[in-house]
């Protein structure tokens, strides 16, 4: 089953929040790109 990526954290990640700056720094990167990164991101072991 594909892991669905909440268009709310997509948002979040826009918009920056706390330390981190909008757009995560990317000055290029789409709502896709995003996507992607974020699906990466919550597949990491810990
Ligand atoms: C494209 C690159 C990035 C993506 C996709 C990304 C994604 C995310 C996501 C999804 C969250 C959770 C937001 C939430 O809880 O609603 C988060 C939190 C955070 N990110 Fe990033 N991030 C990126 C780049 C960065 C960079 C470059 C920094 C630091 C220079 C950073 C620092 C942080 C910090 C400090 C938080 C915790 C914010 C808080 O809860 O106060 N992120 N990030």
């Amino acid at each position: 089953m594909p892991y669905i990526v909440s268009t709310a954290l997509v948002a979040t990640v826009k918009t920056g929040k706390g330390a981190m700056p909008p757009g995560g720094m990317c000055i290029d990167c789409t709502d896709e790109d995003y996507k992607k990164v974020i699906e990466y991101m919550s597949k990491q072991e810990m």
